[in-house]
């Protein structure tokens, strides 16, 4: 991966002011996802400092998913999803968070072995809730956080704060 393929990634980024609500800056990651040389760059590196230290990541609804999945199969694991409230057919544990917008709880299933080593990923890092919750949902069943990481941070709301050390491929 170049700082070059990382910096055009970057750019495809979209910033939506007002969504969903007004005063939101909405980052959306969908540009970069649908071109193959930006995903690449930063699946490449969301995996760098974490190579052989997890044997599954876990992405957040919704475009956690994407990442998720890109990642897995970049770095032959599989994936697990984590979801919103009331998606799951069988939620072995939950947490209620907040977010920048509102409130909401994840769930997860009790698919994989305790003391699996587990990459837990999104595409964005604001308040920090949402990954919180989901190191939470992890611990409660019995999986080791091998890692944080997001496509974008976005600095100056705390997120660092309330869910510890993140690796942050762009930080804005
Ligand atoms: C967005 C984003 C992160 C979360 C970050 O998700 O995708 O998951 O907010 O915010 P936080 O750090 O303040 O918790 P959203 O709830 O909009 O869900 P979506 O991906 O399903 O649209």
């Amino acid at each position: 991966m170049t700082s070059e393929a990382l910096a055009r990634a970057e750019s495809l980024i979209a910033t939506i002011p007002d969504f969903p609500e007004p005063g939101i800056l909405f980052r959306d990651i969908s540009p970069l996802m649908a071109d193959a040389a930006a995903l690449r760059a930063v699946v490449d590196a969301v995996i760098e400092p974490f190579a052989d230290a997890f044997d599954v990541v876990a992405g957040v609804e919704a475009r956690g998913f994407m990442l998720a999945g890109a990642v897995a199969i970049a770095a032959g694991v599989g994936m697990a999803p984590i979801r919103k409230a009331g998606k799951l057919p069988r939620p072995a544990a939950s947490v209620d968070y907040a977010l920048e917008y509102g409130t909401a709880s994840i769930e997860m299933s009790d698919d994989l072995p305790r003391g699996c080593r587990v990459l837990l990923v999104d595409d964005i890092l604001a308040t920090g809730g949402t990954l919180r919750a989901g190191q939470q949902l992890l611990a409660e069943l019995g999986l080791v956080c091998a890692g944080t990481a997001v496509i974008m941070e976005l600095d100056g709301l705390g997120g660092r704060d309330v869910c510890g050390p993140v690796h942050s491929v762009f930080r804005v």
